[in-house]
C-alpha cells in the first residue's frame, strides 16, 4: 500500500511515523508513506498558501492554487490514481470500519489542511471525500492523517507481530475489547479472573463475548445499535 501525504507541515510527521510499528512496516515494503510539502507549489516569492476570507471574519483560508498543483503533481507519482480524502472536521466520522475499508485500497491521497480551512473550490474541484476523526477543532489535519494511518496500518497484514493481534481489538466485531491479564497472577491484591487460568479455551471465549458486551453496554450503548456479528 501506498499513502501519500500532503501538508504544509512534512517535519510534523517524523517522529511519530519514525518508530513502533509504523516504522517497522515501512521498513517491511508493507507500507509506502510519501510527504509532500504544499508550500513547494507556490509561485510566489512569499511562498503564500493562505489568504484572508472574501466576504470577511476571522483567520486565513487554505488558497487553491497550491494544493490543486500539489495534487495533481503527486497523483502522477504513481499509475494507481489512488483515493483522495481530505481530513476536516466536516467529514465523515472516522471509525474502524473505515479503517478497514480503507485499509483494501493500494494507494491514499491524504490532505491536511490548517488555517481556519479550505477555500471550497479545493473540495467541490478535487473529488475528494471528507473525514473528521471527531467533533472538535484541531489545528490542522496533521493529527487525523496519523491517526488515520495508525489505524489503517495495524490492519495491513504483516504489519503486527501476531497476526491475530488486531482480530481482537475493540471495534473489531463492533464491541469494545474484554479484559486483558498478564503476569503477575496477584497484583497488590488484585487477582486474574479464575477462569483465565482454568485452561477451558471454550469457557474462556464464552466469559470474554459476555465481558465485552457487558463493557460495551455499559460505557458505549450506541455501539450495540450497529454492531457487526
Ligand atoms: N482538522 C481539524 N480538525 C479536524 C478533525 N476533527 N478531524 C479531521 N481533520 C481535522
Amino acid at each position: 500500500m501506498r499513502i501519500d501525504v500532503l501538508t504544509l507541515f512534512p517535519q510534523y510527521f517524523e517522529s511519530p511515523l519514525g518508530c513502533s510499528i509504523v516504522k517497522r512496516a515501512q521498513d517491511e515494503g508493507i507500507i509506502e508513506i510519501v510527504l509532500t510539502d504544499i508550500r513547494d507549489f507556490t509561485k510566489d516569492s512569499y511562498r503564500k498558501v493562505d489568504d484572508k476570507p472574501y466576504g470577511g471574519g476571522p483567520g486565513m483560508v487554505m488558497m487553491p492554487g497550491p494544493v490543486f498543483d500539489c495534487f495533481e503533481h503527486v497523483q502522477r507519482l504513481c499509475p494507481d490514481q489512488g483515493r483522495a480524502i481530505m481530513l476536516s472536521p466536516q467529514g465523515q466520522p472516522f471509525n474502524q470500519q473505515k479503517a478497514v475499508e480503507l485499509s483494501r485500497e493500494n494507494r491514499l491521497i491524504l490532505i491536511a489542511g490548517r488555517y481556519e480551512g479550505f477555500d471550497e473550490r479545493i473540495r467541490d474541484g478535487l473529488g475528494a471525500e471528507q473525514i473528521s476523526i471527531g467533533d472538535y477543532v484541531l489545528n490542522g489535519g496533521e493529527p487525523a492523517v496519523l491517526v488515520v494511518i495508525d489505524a489503517i496500518v495495524r490492519l495491513l497484514p504483516g504489519a503486527l507481530g501476531d497476526e491475530d493481534s488486531a482480530k481482537d481489538d475493540s471495534f473489531s466485531n463492533g464491541l469494545l475489547e474484554y479484559p486483558q491479564y498478564t503476569r503477575p497472577e496477584v497484583f497488590r491484591g488484585m487477582k486474574v479472573p479464575d477462569i483465565l487460568l482454568s485452561g477451558d479455551h471454550g469457557k474462556i471465549e464464552k466469559w470474554r463475548r459476555e465481558q465485552s458486551l457487558e463493557r460495551t453496554k455499559k460505557i458505549r450503548p450506541d455501539l450495540l445499535d450497529t454492531e457487526l456479528g
